[in-house]
């Protein structure tokens, strides 16, 4: 009889496996009161608690908890602190349903690898998933479901201090970052190491007006569909299972209320099956948007556009059920989100085992690993970008005797972690300073900090000259503090900050080899240091490896590879200043003082979006189409021969661009259709070959169709987005 229960038992179980997800969540939600259906879209900060007053975690969330009223929690952090709040909901609630615990895992969790925007620079969407699977690996294992990440907003404002948490300014690039991260994050949800991604921040957030953060977005949809949307598809192509709905408006309608992005484009189009989450109180902030006059009136403006979690407004609990009596709600736009909500969770296999993430010995065995710090490395030297080096002054010898290091970011072990650093773990960082004297046992390396990154006092310049006078090279690290980007960190102007110019034109005084440092989080008008100063290594914050990956580069045992995902203006005047612009009816001339320019300013940018520099030089030529007439379905195959012509062994970043010349609507002058990450030898020579699919020239046209238009274009391809050989090719009907 025994056997016969235990066979019926595996039976039972079998079935269950065989029984859909779908099918589970059904029967769940067949249980559920309306309240508790509503507390699954209910989200609360659990580490801290800013905006919306709620009940701290100890007493209040608890018994919030056990009544079913919170589906998640963000900002809990550990594998014995999740599972306390886990073991409350599984065990002391009536339908024992888990949490989904979130956090802003967005570039590492304890071990910190490079920004985005660095990262973006290395032009390495398999690093970027790399990092992003050892992200999630150190997250997981310490009771991390689901991160708000990644961030793939398009920035072409770098006054806007989120730019650091993108990948700059180009669609192409950014989803091919975007689809990277939410694979690497989320793998095949086939094991715990696995955490679920939220593509943040729909949509379009990063056109602020002025670059302010939070600012009026007021985009045509072409520019909306064309530029701030692509990525965000990619990353829901690549099977991310969350969207976080961004704060501003787009054209009067804020994205936590507008129906157009979450439900039409979203759903209708794209056929998104997972979730959406509000940002931190983004429904509670329709009140200030104007268009909800109050917490009911956002809560239902939210649900009804397709917000499905509420993150922190305590909207949707205190609202919906009230608001479902009256009609204004249904139950089923309510029990569509729940259903969404719930399928996660099964996805996670939290409902099988909802301590599935809680494993204290495997968070001891995987946080911070040298695995993890062999991967942070390696992102960080390939995120870096060389802007300038005069007489070849890098890589520096070895065996110089003094080298002098200075500035407020040479031994920083804060600043290099960056705006989103998640745990804040400064002691592991390797600074500059200790790089540099890891890899130079022999040399005396004289460290002064010269001034504060703000602060306006130059009492500590005399010290700072005095090394770089008793040195044979100075190494001048300068830049921003990792609180001076990030979210709501935007700056009206470019320029370094404090007094670094003036140290940087006090130690250049001196007369000897300079090479400067940047770490910083946006683009900087650095018009004097690219005029005055011989070397300019553009670092941004590169993570806890980042003083050994800074000094594998300057002293050439890594030659620096990566190109500027985002353009470097010359003047805050300049912005909006991106490559993929239009023409005009009036194209920039030098000549003509009736084109569109600035009569005080050159038109054209600092750095280029692609620029980037290595230790050697390479050669384009040869460029080469198979055919330059294609029928519409027909790819473009096209070749280019590239060549090392330097010294050194290299690695360039071939780009290829296209120009439609005319179209039923204005096109950009260029676009990034391809790229090809190309190794060589000094001397060697290799025939790079793209093929484009004609997929690649649709845009949306005059009637917003999107297709392709027969008609002239150019192929362009080449070192950076202006450095380029171009040929023209035709499309025909
Ligand atoms: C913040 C950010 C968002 C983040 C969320 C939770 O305000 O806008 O990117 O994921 O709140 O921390």
């Amino acid at each position: 009889m025994k056997k016969f229960f235990i066979f019926l038992s595996i039976c039972s179980l079998t079935l269950a496996q065989q029984k859909t997800i779908e099918e589970r969540v059904d029967s769940v939600l067949a249980l559920m009161t309306p309240i508790e259906k509503i507390g699954q879209l209910n989200q609360y900060s659990g580490g801290f608690d800013t905006g919306t007053k709620t009940a701290d975690l100890k007493t209040g969330k608890n018994q919030l908890i056990r009544e079913g009223k919170i589906g998640s929690l963000l900002n809990v952090i550990g594998a014995n602190a999740t599972r306390k709040i886990q073991k409350v909901a599984v065990e002391e609630s009536r339908l024992k349903i888990p949490i989904i615990f979130g956090l802003d895992v967005i570039h590492g969790f304890k071990t910190t690898f490079p920004i985005p925007l660095a990262e973006a620079s290395s032009w390495d969407p398999e690093l970027a998933e790399k990092t992003a699977r050892y992200a999630a690996m150190e997250a997981s294992a310490a009771g991390i479901h689901w991160t708000f990440a990644p961030m793939v907003d398009i920035a072409r404002d770098p006054r806007w201090g989120r730019i650091a948490e993108g990948s700059g300014e180009d669609p192409y690039l950014g989803s091919l970052f975007a689809a990277a991260r939410v694979k690497g994050f989320q793998g095949n949800f086939s094991s715990n190491k696995n955490i679920a991604a939220c593509v943040k921040h729909f949509a379009a957030y990063g056109a602020a007006e002025g670059g302010r953060d939070y600012n009026t977005v007021d985009i045509s949809e072409r520019t909306l569909r064309e530029i701030y949307l692509k990525p965000f598809k990619a990353a829901v192509d690549a099977g991310a299972v969350t969207l976080m709905c961004s704060f501003n408006e787009i054209a009067g309608v804020p994205s936590s209320a507008n129906k157009f992005l979450l439900t039409k484009i979203l759903r209708d189009e794209w056929k998104f099956d997972g979730f959406v989450v509000s940002d931190w109180n983004s429904i509670g902030e329709l009140i200030p948007h104007g268009i909800a006059k109050d917490l009911m009136e956002a809560a239902e403006l939210g649900i009804n556009a397709g917000v499905d979690m509420d993150m922190q407004a305590n909207a949707y609990i205190t609202s919906l059920d009230e608001l479902v009596k009256e009609g204004k709600v249904s139950q089923s736009r309510i029990d569509e989100s729940v259903k969404r909500i719930l399928k996660l969770k099964f996805r996670l296999g939290l409902f099988d085992n909802p301590y599935k993430y809680c494993d204290s010995l495997r968070e001891k065995k995987t946080i911070q690993s040298r695995e993890m710090l062999d991967v942070a490395l390696e992102a960080a030297r390939n995120s870096i970008v060389l802007l300038k080096n005069e007489k070849n002054l890098l890589p520096l010898k070895k065996d110089l005797k003094r080298i002098a290091v200075i500035g407020p970011l040479a031994d920083s072990k804060r600043d290099p972690l960056g705006p989103w650093n998640q745990q804040r773990q400064p002691d592991l960082v390797v600074t500059v300073v200790e790089g540099i004297k890891k890899k130079l046992g022999n040399s005396e390396i004289i460290y002064a900090e010269g001034c504060k990154i703000t602060d306006t006092s130059k009492s500590s310049f005399p010290e700072a000259i005095e090394a770089a006078k008793n040195s044979d090279a100075v190494v001048l690290c300068l830049g921003e503090s990792l609180f001076m980007s990030g979210e709501a960190h935007s700056s009206a102007s470019l320029n370094l900050p404090g007094v670094q110019e003036y140290l940087a034109k006090e130690i250049v005084r001196t007369g000897k080899p300079v090479v400067a440092v940047l770490m910083n989080g946006r683009p900087l008008t650095i018009n004097w240091l690219s005029q005055n100063v011989d070397a300019i290594v553009e670092a941004w914050f590169l993570g806890t490896e980042s003083g050994d990956a800074i000094a594998d580069v300057l002293f050439g045992d890594f030659n620096p590879c990566g190109k500027l995902p985002v353009t470097f203006p010359r003047s805050t005047g300049q912005i909006p200043l991106y490559y993929n612009h239009k023409n005009t009816g009036r194209p920039y001339s030098h000549q003509n003082r009736f084109s569109s320019n600035y009569q005080d300013l050159d038109n054209s940018p600092l750095y280029p979006f692609g620029f980037g520099l290595g230790y050697t030089t390479f050669s384009y030529s040869n460029l080469q189409l198979i055919n330059d007439r294609l029928q519409k379905g027909e790819p473009l195959k096209v070749s280019i021969d590239l060549k090392n012509t330097g010294e050194r062994p290299g690695v360039e970043i071939v780009q290829l661009y296209i120009r439609g010349i005319t179209g039923s609507v204005t096109r950009p002058v260029k676009e990034l259709k391809d790229f090809a990450k190309v190794s060589l030898l000094p001397g060697e020579s290799k025939k790079v070959e793209f093929e484009v699919d004609t997929e690649k020239l649709k845009f949306y046209d005059i009637d917003m169709n999107y297709r392709l238009e027969p008609g002239e274009f150019k192929v362009l391809i080449g070192t950076n987005s202006e450095n380029l050989l171009e040929s023209p090719f035709s499309v025909v009907e």
